[in-house]
C-alpha cells in the first residue's frame, strides 16, 4: 500500500494551479447518462473517484476517452439501465448520482446502496421524496430499485439543502414533463456547475445559483462541452498551507469570486491572501493570530450549507489554526466523524481539545512534530499531509488512496512548491 513521506518545516513558494472540483465532476459524469450523445467535460481531475464513476458508466455501456491528462469525452448512447457492479459502487458515495439521470432516460434503474467516506450518517430521504414527487417508484432491498412509469414536473420543498440531492433532482426534472420547482436546493458552486452543464446540454433551468430552481422540461438534451470549476478545498489548502509554512503561495485560476465568506472565516484565523484577478496570493511569512470577535470573546468557525463556511474545508482550517496565535472554536454541524483526526495533530503536539464529535478548540501557535499516521478520509487526509509539512522532522502517512480519492497528483503539486514529499 502506497504512503507518503514528508520532511517538514520548509516555506512552500510559487505558482499552483488547482484541479477541477471532483463534487461537480461526479455529478457532471452522471449527466452524461442523460443523452446519446457525446459530452465532453474539461478540467476532470483523474483522482480515484472520478476513475471509479467512469469504471461505473463503461459497466453500463458507456465509452470513455481521455483525450488529454484532464479532458474526457463521454459517450452514453450504448448504456443500458442494468445494475452496476456493487463493488465499484461500495467505494463512491456518488453512484447515488446515477439514480436520476437512469430514471429520466430509460425510466428504470437499479443502484446498489452508496459507499463513500466514513465521517458520519448520510442520509438519502431528499433524493427518495423528491424523485417520488417526480413520478418515480422506489424500493429499498439491499440496493435501490426504481422505476418511473411517469416523469411529471412537481414542486418540491426540499427538508435540507442537500447537494447531490439537489443534483439528482434537477437531472431528473430536465427530462421531465412540465414544470419542476425545487424550493430550499442546495447552491454550491458545484451545484451551479451543474446546472451550466446541463443549460450547455439543451436544459431549461432557471434560477440557477439561489435556493429556487425554477426547471421546465424538454423532451431530450444533446452533447455538450463544459469546463469543471476550480476545486475550492484544493485552492483552500494552498492557502493555509503558505501561512502554515511561512511561504507565499499565488493559487491560479482560483474561481476567486466564490470566496467570499471563505475568506470571511480563514480571516478570523488569521489568512488574508490578496486577489490578482482570477489568482490568490497568499504571503505567509508573517505570523498569524486569530482574530477574537468585536467583544473579545473567542471566535467560533463553523460549517454550514453555502454560502457558508463549507464543511469540506473544516480539517484544513483547524490544521491552520494550530499555527495561529490565539484560541478558536470550530463547530462543525453536519459529520459527527469528521473532527476524529484531530487525535493525529494532537500526537503532532498540536493543543486541541476535542469537546464533542461536532466541536474542538484550537490554541495555537503549536511547534508540530512529525509523526507516523493513516489518512482516515479525503479531506482529514490533506489536512494530515499539511500538518507534516509544517511540522518538525519526518512524518508517515498511509492510507494515502483516501487523499488519492479526491486530490489530484497532490504530491507532484507540493513539490512544484518546494515540499519535501515522497510517494513510496
Ligand atoms: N449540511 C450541514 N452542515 C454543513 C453542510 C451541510 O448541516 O456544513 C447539511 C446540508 O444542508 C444537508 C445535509 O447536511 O441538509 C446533508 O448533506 P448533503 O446531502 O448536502 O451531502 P451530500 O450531498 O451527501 C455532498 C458532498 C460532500 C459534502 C456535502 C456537504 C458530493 C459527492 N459530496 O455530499 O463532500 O461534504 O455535500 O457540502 O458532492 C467531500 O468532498 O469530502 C464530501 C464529503
Amino acid at each position: 500500500m502506497s504512503k507518503f513521506i514528508i520532511e517538514g518545516g520548509r516555506p512552500l513558494n510559487g505558482h499552483v494551479r488547482p484541479s477541477g472540483n471532483k463534487n461537480e465532476a461526479l455529478p457532471a459524469l452522471a449527466a452524461c447518462l442523460l443523452t446519446d450523445q457525446p459530452v465532453t467535460l474539461k478540467r476532470m481531475p483523474k483522482i480515484g473517484d472520478v476513475l471509479t464513476l467512469c469504471s461505473i458508466l463503461e459497466a453500463l455501456g458507456a465509452t470513455v476517452e481521455w483525450l488529454d491528462d484532464e479532458t474526457v469525452t463521454i459517450n452514453a448512447k450504448n448504456v443500458k439501465p442494468i445494475a452496476p457492479p456493487l463493488e465499484l459502487c461500495a467505494k463512491v458515495r456518488a453512484s447515488i448520482l446515477l439514480l436520476g439521470p437512469l430514471l429520466a432516460r430509460f425510466r428504470k434503474a437499479t443502484i446498489p446502496r452508496p459507499g463513500g467516506d466514513v465521517i458520519g450518517a448520510r442520509r438519502i430521504d431528499t433524493h427518495w421524496e423528491g424523485i417520488i414527487a417526480l413520478g418515480g417508484r422506489l424500493e429499498l432491498d439491499g440496493q435501490i430499485n426504481g422505476t418511473a412509469p411517469s416523469l411529471q414536473g412537481a414542486e418540491i420543498f426540499m427538508d435540507e439543502p442537500s447537494v447531490t440531492g439537489t443534483e439528482n433532482l434537477v437531472m431528473m426534472a430536465v427530462l421531465c414533463k412540465g414544470t419542476t420547482i425545487i424550493h430550499n436546493a442546495a447552491c454550491e458552486p458545484h451545484v451551479v456547475g451543474v446546472c451550466n452543464l446541463l443549460i450547455a446540454m439543451g436544459a431549461q433551468i432557471s434560477g440557477v445559483g439561489s435556493n429556487r430552481l425554477q426547471i421546465q422540461g424538454v423532451e431530450s438534451l444533446n452533447g455538450a462541452q463544459h469546463e469543471i470549476g476550480p476545486d475550492f478545498m484544493e485552492v483552500g489548502g494552498y492557502l493555509c498551507l503558505a501561512a502554515m509554512t511561512k511561504g507565499k503561495i499565488t493559487v491560479e485560476d482560483a474561481g476567486v469570486k466564490d470566496f467570499r465568506f471563505i475568506l470571511r472565516s480563514l480571516a478570523r484565523i488569521g489568512i488574508a491572501p490578496h486577489i490578482e484577478g482570477n489568482s490568490f496570493v497568499c504571503d505567509g511569512t508573517k505570523e498569524i493570530e486569530i482574530q477574537s470577535d468585536i467583544s473579545g470573546r473567542t471566535p467560533t468557525i463553523y460549517s454550514g450549507p453555502w454560502p457558508a463556511f463549507p464543511t469540506d474545508l473544516m480539517s484544513v482550517a483547524i490544521v491552520a489554526a494550530t499555527q495561529s496565535a490565539g484560541t478558536v472554536i470550530f463547530f462543525e454541524k453536519m459529520f459527527e466523524g469528521r473532527m476524529f483526526f484531530t487525535d493525529k495533530l494532537i500526537s503532532m503536539a498540536a493543543t486541541i481539545i476535542l469537546c464533542d464529535p461536532h466541536r474542538v478548540v484550537v490554541s495555537g501557535p503549536s511547534k508540530l512534530r512529525g509523526i507516523r499516521m493513516s489518512s482516515p478520509d479525503i479531506r482529514a487526509g490533506m489536512a494530515l499531509v499539511m500538518a507534516a509539512l509544517a511540522a518538525d522532522g519526518k512524518s508517515e502517512i498511509d492510507h494515502i488512496f483516501q487523499i488519492e480519492r479526491g486530490y489530484y497528483q497532490i504530491d507532484r503539486k507540493l513539490r512544484s512548491l518546494g515540499a519535501q514529499i515522497e510517494k513510496v
